[in-house]
């Protein structure tokens, strides 16, 4: 190990017990992610802010561990990393289980289910009938409404379901709602099939289909899920630019479940991309996070415009595998809030991705280096002064050359293994070296790719751990890779391994997160 320049006093160790017990449900509960208490969790649905509190919905079968009849679960936190688990908001009924959706503010009360006074929040969900799905008929999916008056705590669902009645397809579902202010209506973006459907509307109830997007644009490997569709600022511009993300299963860049995004017009009917992701072959689409594990994000509606930020989570984990990770009493877990910005660099638009800054709230710094030499493997966080179950560690490689930069995050008996290839120009990682990666094949059958999209010379890193959870942002959160990991033993170090040429690690900063 190299204490640099600039190092600080190492702290108290932490521990030092040998690995006896192997890790277990309790042992791979998140500290500061969402994870219910108990049972099936997916999707994040219904996400809105209101007074001070942030909502989410989820997906949830409160009887087992697996996909089941859904239901929305509903959590809340005030500050994006504390969570508090909230009754059940939404039961299915004799329509249907209750699909994914989501939640705006009515601030107007334009649908007249609330009050001026009082807005009502109003929720679309998919209401999914699995009678008539088992009768073979085509439209077992529709659009429905609920509202609530007491700021998201209880729902009632409108009388005049559904809203969006099926046209006779069979997918067809996870309607985001978004006020569009420019154009002074409502718009819902609705999966259907492999592409999406736009409809508009004055109250929340009567929608009119206004255009459709998606053949022959981008990857169609799977099932469109899950759309999101709202304006952004181009940073640094004058530029408004509108942002259509698009989960879609299978068919992600590294398998199974996955997000791509377009950048582009809308003119209060149709979205047009720009010219440069215009009928996008399937090998050039944009990926907002090229891990495994994130699918179905969405943005949180109704932040006050003095905040104006586009703050995002998603359903860390993937379909190929979801129900099967080694956790018994709860399964699922939601990425960290992230905030979401719109760059144009080098004529190309592009999302960036960091994670929410409260996060920065709850970090305490242990160790900083200004400098490491990689001459050696190198030690960068030992387990003895950080618990490497809840660090955020940042650092960047000045000067990449034409080899790999290694880094391994290890215990007893296990090895998660991610880095740069400057002779791929891409970054990699790697769960197949962990113990417990066995439970299903997909799981770690393959390295994760990410051709880099910027040239810098230098590359940035922030890397954030938890229990199960490595979620990794480099050059500015450009690339992102989500991935989750099941060790057998605790972690006990933070590696960064040797290459041909000896380099340099800049501003090498390790953080407790005291959550
Ligand atoms: C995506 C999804 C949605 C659907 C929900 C059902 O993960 O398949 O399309 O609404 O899950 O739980």
């Amino acid at each position: 190990m190299t204490l640099a320049c600039g190092a600080q006093q190492p702290k108290e160790p932490i521990t030092t017990t040998e690995p006896t017990k192997t890790l277990e449900d309790a042992d791979y509960r998140p500290h500061f992610h969402f994870a219910p208490e108990k049972h099936w969790m997916n999707d994040p649905n219904g996400m809105f802010y209101l007074d001070g509190t942030y909502h989410l919905f989820y997906q949830y079968y409160p009887d087992g561990n697996v996909w089941g009849p859904m239901h929305w679960g509903h959590a809340t936190t005030k500050d994006l990393l504390r969570w508090d688990e909230k009754p059940i908001a939404i039961y299915p009924d004799s329509l249907g289980y209750i699909f994914s959706g989501s939640a705006v503010v009515d601030l107007k009360n334009s649908s007249g289910l609330g009050t001026r006074e009082n807005p009502p929040v109003v929720a679309m969900f998919t209401y999914h009938d699995p009678i008539k799905e088992r009768e073979g008929r085509e439209n077992f999916q529709n659009q429905a409404i609920a509202y609530s008056t007491d700021q998201g705590a209880t729902w009632r669902k409108y009388a005049m379901n559904p809203v969006i009645p099926n046209p006779g397809i069979k997918d067809f579902r996870d309607p985001k709602i978004h006020w569009d202010a420019e154009h002074q209506q409502w718009i819902v973006v609705l999966a259907v099939l492999d592409r999406v459907y736009f409809y508009t509307s004055k109250d929340l109830k009567e929608w009119t289909k206004v255009s459709e997007f998606g053949n022959g644009q981008g990857a169609h490997g799977g099932v469109w899920e899950c759309p999101d569709f709202f304006p952004m600022p181009v940073a640094g511009t004058n530029e408004t630019k509108w942002v259509l993300i698009q989960s879609l299963n299978p068919g992600a860049i590294n398998g199974g479940s996955g997000t791509q995004y377009f950048i582009g017009d809308f003119d209060g009917k149709v979205f047009t991309p720009v010219k440069a992701m215009q009928n996008l072959p399937e090998n050039h689409s944009y990926w907002l996070d090229f891990g495994r594990d994130n699918y179905a994000g969405v943005s949180w509606a109704n932040l006050p415009e003095k905040d104006g930020r586009i703050l995002y989570l998603g359903w860390m984990t993937n379909w190929q595998y979801a129900q099967e990770v080694p956790t018994e009493t709860w399964r699922g877990a939601m990425t960290l809030p992230r905030e979401l910005t719109l760059h144009k660099q080098q004529n190309q638009y592009r999302l960036h991705t960091a994670p929410a800054q409260e996060l920065w709230a709850y970090t305490d710094t242990i160790r900083y280096q200004k400098q490491v030499t990689v001459d050696a493997d190198i030690t960068l966080a030992p387990g003895s002064e950080v618990d490497l179950t809840k660090t955020v560690i940042t650092f960047s490689i000045p000067d990449v050359a034409k080899q790999k930069y290694t880094f391994q995050l290890t215990s007893a008996a296990d090895t998660l293994t991610f880095g740069y290839d400057g002779n791929t120009d891409s970054f990699f990682l790697d769960r197949s070296a962990m113990a417990t990666s066995g439970f299903h094949p997909d799981f770690a059958s393959h390295q994760v790719i990410a051709p880099r999209i910027s040239k810098d010379k230098q590359i940035t890193v922030t890397l954030i751990l938890d229990t199960t959870s490595l979620e990794l942002f480099f050059d500015d959160g450009v690339t992102v890779m989500t991935n989750i990991f099941f060790p057998k033993f605790p972690l006990t170090e933070l590696i960064a391994v040797q290459s041909i040429i000896p380099y340099q690690l800049k501003d090498v900063n390790i953080n407790q997160l005291k959550l």
